[in-house]
């Protein structure tokens, strides 16, 4: 304790020391102001208060509880639950008219897309990019070239059944390898060569390229080359490809055929959300 009645004063600053002294040197006596004890005090209690109401202490099986049985993965359940019904009766909307009807009823077409919008980054995006811009193997689903069409019901259908992927009500039908299927490599030079001049200027003569086009090409892509959406065969009159447009890549295509498989969604994914998906495909810049 200080001695009050003979209290050091320190010459050059004016305060009581605690009569501490080391080779000529004392300690002021300086306490902590009241109000920061009084906090340090308040946030202690609180503290012990936090212990007892929420998840606190380590044990080898996992935290003490708290009274209160507060959990991050509860209040993650029920935040999804009040968003869930936030938007149950928009879902309903969805769940009860037709792809046309939504699609011409601005409110429930930007909720469609908003809701279609977050299920293809979960479920689509990592094939179809981000935006459906798509890559090599993957359709951009921006543009209007379409393998299986680009209807709302044709879009539906494709993401319900898929293509090729064991759905018996699925787009089926390959582009044919022609390269073990009758043509030569030289008959493939010269289709490559016409499909190539479909979509870029050319001076070389591809006559001869346009008539194995015509004997072997023509059932399924189209007299004029503009592709049939029941055959999944696309238009090869634009500068959009799927597997690449260079002679390399056409002709690789041509020699080994092709068939890309489309996931089957209509046992994965709810009605609701199979149509907003379709809306919002839609309305990314090729729906027909
Ligand atoms: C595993 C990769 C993959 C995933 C995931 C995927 N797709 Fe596809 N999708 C494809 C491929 C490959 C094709 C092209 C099929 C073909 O060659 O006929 C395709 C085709 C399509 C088509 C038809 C395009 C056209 O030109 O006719 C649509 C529409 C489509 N996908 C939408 C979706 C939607 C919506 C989802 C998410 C629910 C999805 N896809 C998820 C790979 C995928
Ligand atoms: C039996 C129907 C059928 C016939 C006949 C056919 N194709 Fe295809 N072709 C397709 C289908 C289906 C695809 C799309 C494959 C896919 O989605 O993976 C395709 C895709 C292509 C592509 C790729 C387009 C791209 O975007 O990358 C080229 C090029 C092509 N065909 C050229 C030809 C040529 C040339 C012939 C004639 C020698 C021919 N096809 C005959 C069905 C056919």
């Amino acid at each position: 304790m200080i001695d009050h009645k003979h209290q050091d004063i320190d010459a050059a600053t004016g305060t009581a020391t605690t009569g501490h002294e080391w080779d000529g040197i004392k300690e002021l006596n300086t306490p902590l102001p009241k109000w920061w004890l009084y906090v340090l005090y308040a946030t202690m209690i609180w503290s012990v208060g936090y212990w007892i109401l929420y998840p606190a202490i380590p044990l080898p099986s996992g935290a003490t509880r708290g009274i209160l049985g507060w959990s991050m993965r509860s209040a993650v359940t029920q935040d999804l639950a009040e968003l869930r019904a936030d938007r149950a009766p928009m879902v309903n909307e969805l769940n009860k008219s037709t792809l046309q009807q939504i699609a011409s009823d601005p409110k429930l077409a930007e909720f469609a897309r908003a809701y279609g919008h977050s299920a293809f980054g979960v479920n689509c995006a990592p094939c179809h990019g981000a935006n459906g811009q798509g890559s090599k193997g993957y359709p951009n689903l921006t543009a209007d070239r379409w393998l299986w069409g680009g209807t709302l019901d044709q879009i539906s259908a494709t993401i319900t059944h898929g293509a090729r992927y064991g759905d018996p009500d699925g787009h089926q039908g390959d582009m044919p390898a022609w390269g073990s299927q009758g043509l030569s490599k030289q008959q493939i030079d010269d289709v490559a060569n016409y499909v190539y001049s479909l979509s870029n200027k050319t001076t070389d003569d591809v006559s001869a390229g346009k008539k194995v086009f015509a004997d072997n090409c023509t059932p399924c892509h189209g007299a004029d080359a503009k592709g049939n959406p029941d055959m999944g065969a696309p238009n090869l009159t634009t500068k959009i490809w799927l597997y690449g447009g260079d002679k390399d890549d056409l002709i690789q295509t041509i020699t080994y055929g092709r068939g890309g498989h489309m996931p089957a969604w209509g046992a994965k994914l709810d009605p609701a959300t199979i149509k907003a998906l379709t809306v919002y495909v839609h309305s990314l810049g090729g729906g027909q």
